[in-house]
C-alpha cells in the first residue's frame, strides 16, 4: 500500500550495508597500493565527502593525516566549469602521499581543476578516491584511482551528499526526485 510521496519511504540506491562493504574493499585496495608509506594524507573535498572520509580512514591500516579543501564552482554558459578554491589545504603536501577523497565525480570540472592545483604542490604521489562516478555526465577527463560505485545520471543525496544542504545525514544514498523528495 502506498500513501503517495509524503509518507512513502525513500527508495535506496545504495544501502548502508553496500556502502560499508565497499568502503572496506576500497581501504584494502588503497592499503595494497601503499605498502611502504609512512603516512597517507587524506584530503577530503568539503562538504560532501566528510561521511565517506571518516569511514574510509577508520578502515585504513596505515598512519593517516587528514585535511580538507573546499571548492566553489561559478561556471557560466561562456565559461563552463570554472572552479575556485574556497578553503585551501592547511598541511604542506610536498613530498607526501596524498589521497583526494571526493563524494561524486560528475562533469569532472571540480576534480580536474583541483588535482591540477594540488600537483603544483609537488606531492610524492597524488591519487583520487571517489565514492560515486556518473560517467554519462563527464565533460573533462578525470582518472579515478579508487571508485566506490558507478551510477546512472541521477541526482543523489545522502551519506554526505546534499540538495540545498538537506539530506546529508541519510545513512544511505537515495535518488532525489524532481519534486525534491528522495524516493
Ligand atoms: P563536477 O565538477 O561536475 O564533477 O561536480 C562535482 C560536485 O557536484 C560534487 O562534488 C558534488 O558536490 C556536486 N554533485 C554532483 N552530482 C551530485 C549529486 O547527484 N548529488 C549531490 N551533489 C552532486
Ligand atoms: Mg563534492
Amino acid at each position: 500500500m502506498s500513501d503517495g510521496p509524503k509518507t512513502s519511504r525513500p527508495t535506496v540506491l545504495l544501502s548502508e550495508e553496500q556502502i560499508r562493504r565497499r568502503v572496506c574493499e576500497l581501504a584494502a585496495e588503497i592499503a595494497g597500493n601503499h605498502p611502504e608509506t609512512d603516512e597517507l594524507v587524506c584530503l577530503g573535498v568539503l562538504k560532501g565527502s566528510v561521511f565517506f572520509l571518516v569511514d574510509l580512514v577508520r578502515a585504513l591500516p596505515m598512519p593517516v593525516a587528514i585535511d580538507f579543501v573546499q571548492t566553489s564552482s561559478y561556471g557560466s554558459a561562456s565559461k563552463p566549469g570554472e572552479v575556485s578554491i574556497k578553503k585551501d589545504v592547511d598541511l604542506s603536501l610536498a613530498g607526501r602521499d596524498v589521497l583526494v577523497v571526493e563524494d561524486v565525480v560528475d562533469t569532472g570540472h571540480t576534480l580536474a581543476r583541483l588535482l591540477g592545483l594540488l600537483r603544483l604542490r609537488e606531492p610524492r604521489s597524488l591519487e583520487l578516491c571517489a565514492l560515486l562516478d556518473k560517467p554519462d555526465r563527464r565533460e573533462v577527463e578525470v582518472t579515478i584511482d579508487y571508485l566506490g560505485f558507478s551510477i546512472p545520471d541521477r541526482f543523489v543525496v545522502g551519506y554526505g551528499l546534499d540538495h540545498a544542504e538537506a539530506y546529508r545525514n541519510l545513512p544511505y544514498i537515495a535518488v532525489l526526485e524532481p519534486d525534491g523528495a528522495p524516493r
